[in-house]
């Protein structure tokens, strides 16, 4: 398989520009996970994303901008949006509005649907190419449909290798889960997607009860909503403790514990947690002497809610 990793310099970024110009697709780093980005007003580009994910249609995807005031040409915007947007961009928070509806090239990127999410990365490689491109991009993570979201630069050439243009190299992302999607098409703010800004930071921040969408699982509104998704390739047990730990399982423990294979933070820091979770379930899946993996409980509060979302649906038996 071909290397196509570049590194961070100024002649990449305008290569990799002009690579989205051009109807080519670019993996890049964001604060969150690794994105598959694509010209969003380019149908034919936007398509390819999904041919390489191999993602159904129906899932559609995140655009990324790097002006907040790109915002009102293409949704609908009030006072609290704006208002979110300035506090929480650029930072780990999607917002599904009302797309403006004269915008046809944008049918694919929203799967038909009357709204857009939209969201400003907190990482300056990806803001840098947005702005070079000269568009917004969209990107949902770049990692075939279902499997464990990228958090470095290896890991989507593992994943997608060839059929990724360039794989711009960021090092490994600071957050390692994706982003936190809210609802703003109705009165109440409706957590989509439980991600990395928590939803206690939310409703400090708003003053406002933020309500979670469970969703349909299949006719996910967010494919995060499918209930077998971020799924490692052998087997996962979740909230096992120590003494339950089996022989043949690698342990991925939590905290306090003694005799883990690895620990996602020994302090008990969640945000620690986070950043190690993908890449932990990663090197798991290597250690074909295990037949399955066992991990630890996790709180269920702050980016808690993230962690357990993703592992809930790694460890659904189909
Ligand atoms: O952290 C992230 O959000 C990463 C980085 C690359 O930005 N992106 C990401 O994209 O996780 P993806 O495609 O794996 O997940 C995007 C989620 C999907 O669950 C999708 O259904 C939801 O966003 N979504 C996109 N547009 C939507 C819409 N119009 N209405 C409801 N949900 C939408
Ligand atoms: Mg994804």
């Amino acid at each position: 398989m071909s290397n196509n990793i570049y590194e961070d310099n100024e002649k990449n970024l305008q290569q990799a520009a002009e690579t989205i110009k051009n109807g080519g697709l670019v993996a890049f780093p964001t604060d969150t996970v690794y994105g598959l980005g694509a010209n969003v007003y380019d149908g034919k580009a936007v398509a390819s994303i999904f041919e390489a994910k191999g993602r159904p249609t129906f899932d559609p995807l995140i655009s990324h901008i790097a002006e907040i005031d790109f915002l009102k040409e293409y949704a609908a915007t009030d006072d609290r949006v704006m208002d979110l947007a300035k506090h929480f961009w650029p930072g780990p928070l999607t917002f599904v509005l009302k797309r403006k509806d004269n915008i046809s090239s944008l049918d694919l990127v929203c799967s038909g649907l009357p709204n857009i999410a939209v969201r400003m990365p907190n990482h300056q490689l990806a803001l840098r190419l947005i702005k070079a491109a000269g568009v917004p991009i969209a990107a949902p993570s770049a990692n075939r449909f279902k499997c464990i979201s990228p958090t470095t630069a290896q890991h989507v050439q593992e994943s997608l290798g060839d059929k990724v243009d360039m794989i711009l190299d960021g090092g490994p992302c600071k957050i390692g889960v994706e982003t936190t999607i809210i609802d703003l098409t109705t009165p109440h703010m409706v957590m989509l997607r439980a991600g990395g800004l928590s939803k206690e930071e939310l409703e400090d921040y708003t003053g406002e009860k933020v309500y979670i969408s469970h969703g349909d699982p299949n006719k996910p509104s967010a494919p995060g909503q499918l209930l077998k998704h971020y799924a490692p390739r052998m087997p996962m047990r979740i909230n096992v403790s120590e003494g339950d730990v089996k022989e043949d399982e690698f342990f991925i423990g939590f905290g306090k514990v003694k005799k883990a294979n690895l620990n996602l933070s020994p302090s008990g820091d969640l945000n620690e947690a986070a950043t190690n979770l993908f890449a932990y379930m990663r090197e798991a899946e290597t250690h074909q002497e295990y037949k399955g993996i066992a991990m630890s409980p996790i709180p269920q509060t702050g980016l808690g809610l993230a962690i357990n979302d993703r592992i809930c649906r790694a460890s659904y038996q189909e």
